[in-house]
């Protein structure tokens, strides 16, 4: 079976990089994916795989039936592409002022339409059902939970799902695999200070609400070096801040937003309590007020170890044991792909699309980001793969 995958994948693999190149062209923001899921809608059709759109948004998924009844796996690939001027110097570059797809999600879909392709033409050799999940608003955050709620795990008892994401660190021709917590979680922080406004030569008549926000920043950043475990990784960045009208006045009212992130699921339960103490010891001291809202957004992915343990043996199948390395640790950054392995034992795997012998990594989200091509027919072999396995085991 794994040759005929590997065929398979072979015989479409220039039609699968044209793909990525056409969606590359022409990307849309998160919650606006109107061509892309359109695309992956007729491929879809014109493979005679059953289909379902607007799931969650602009969510496509399609679902393949093999010759019998059997267990069901599902596949994911993100859609969605980033507010970032593309400034590469290369005939499919974006044609979209100011959007462009920097983290690699164009590769993504190409690679689960060859998924689709391929297992479509070999359904009369497997048993179950593969579902193929194409997601949006995968960058807002937004996606895997609106799919979730619009009832896409739900119909099917699904036994395993998995996803790839593009690592630019990695070349192609390899992959990286880990068990366990493999991304961070990613809360949201909104605060408000509070002060009292009046005229700057004057400071005693008033509350600063400038000054009262720099020293609460500054305390938020003695969390991580002071109140949590130097073995527990996490981050607390402030993004952004706005207050004040003129120079001469001092400013009443002060609002700031950011990010925390963490691996230990307790201390991201702590999080909250600890920062809003800060906010709170501080802001009483200078005589401010404040508001906080902490909202929990993205859990970390938690790849289950035996789905790990597939893809592992299978990608070990399709490029080698030398080519299959074991990440030491999870990553900062965060995928709502979480959501669903909440739900269902799954995994990400990250996929090598860096240029072999390129020294000068051009990392996602950047405005120059691009993959190794090579890297979209070893994704669709280990995805193939991985499929037909799971429905075996
Ligand atoms: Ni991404």
């Amino acid at each position: 079976m794994l040759k005929r995958i590997i065929k398979a994948t072979d015989e479409i693999k220039d039609r699968l990089i044209k793909f990525r190149r056409e969606v590359h062209q022409n990307p849309e923001l998160s919650g606006q994916e109107e061509k892309i899921a359109a695309f992956v809608a007729t491929i879809l059709e014109d493979n005679d795989i059953e289909l379902q759109k607007n799931v969650g948004g602009h969510g496509v998924v399609g679902r393949l039936k093999g010759f019998a009844e059997g267990p069901i796996v599902a596949l994911r690939a993100d859609m969605d592409a980033l507010p970032i001027e593309d400034t590469k110097k290369v005939d499919y570059a974006s044609k979209s002022k100011g959007i462009m797809h920097a983290c690699g999600h164009d590769a993504h879909t190409a690679i689960l339409l060859g998924v689709a392709i391929v297992l479509g033409k070999l359904r009369n050799e497997f048993k179950g059902e593969v579902i193929f999940i194409f997601q949006p608003a995968e960058e807002s955050i937004q996606g895997a939970e609106r799919m979730i709620k619009d009832g896409v795990l739900d119909s099917t008892p699904i036994s395993a799902i998995a996803a790839l994401h593009c690592l630019p660190e990695l070349e192609a021709g390899k992959i990286g695999h880990r068990a366990g917590i493999m991304t961070s979680a990613a809360d949201r922080i909104a605060i408000s200070i509070k002060g009292k406004s009046g005229h700057a030569s004057k400071p005693q008549q008033t509350v600063d609400a400038v000054l009262v926000s720099s020293m609460v920043i500054n305390a938020l950043h003695h969390i991580v070096s002071r109140r949590t475990d130097p073995l527990q990784p996490s981050v607390i960045s402030i993004g952004t801040i706005r207050g004040g009208t003129a120079e001469n006045i001092i400013a009443d009212k002060v609002k700031m937003t950011g990010t925390v992130r963490t691996l230990d699921a307790k201390l991201r339960q702590d999080m909250p309590r600890m920062i809003e103490n800060v906010i709170k010891g501080i802001t009483a001291s200078m005589n401010a007020g404040y508001d906080f809202d902490y909202t929990f957004e993205c859990p970390s992915i938690l790849n289950n170890k035996e789905v790990d343990g597939e893809i592992r043996r299978c990608a070990t199948d399709v490029v080698g044991s030398d080519n299959v390395i074991e990440l030491a640790e999870p990553m900062m950054g965060s995928e709502d792909f979480a959501l669903f392995t909440e739900k269902i034992p799954g995994a990400l795997f990250r996929l090598g699309t860096g240029k072999p012998g390129d020294h000068e990594i051009t990392p996602l989200h950047s405005n120059t980001f691009d993959i190794d091509e090579s890297a979209i027919a070893i994704g669709t072999k280990i995805l193939a793969w991985w499929a037909v396995s799971s429905l075996k085991r």
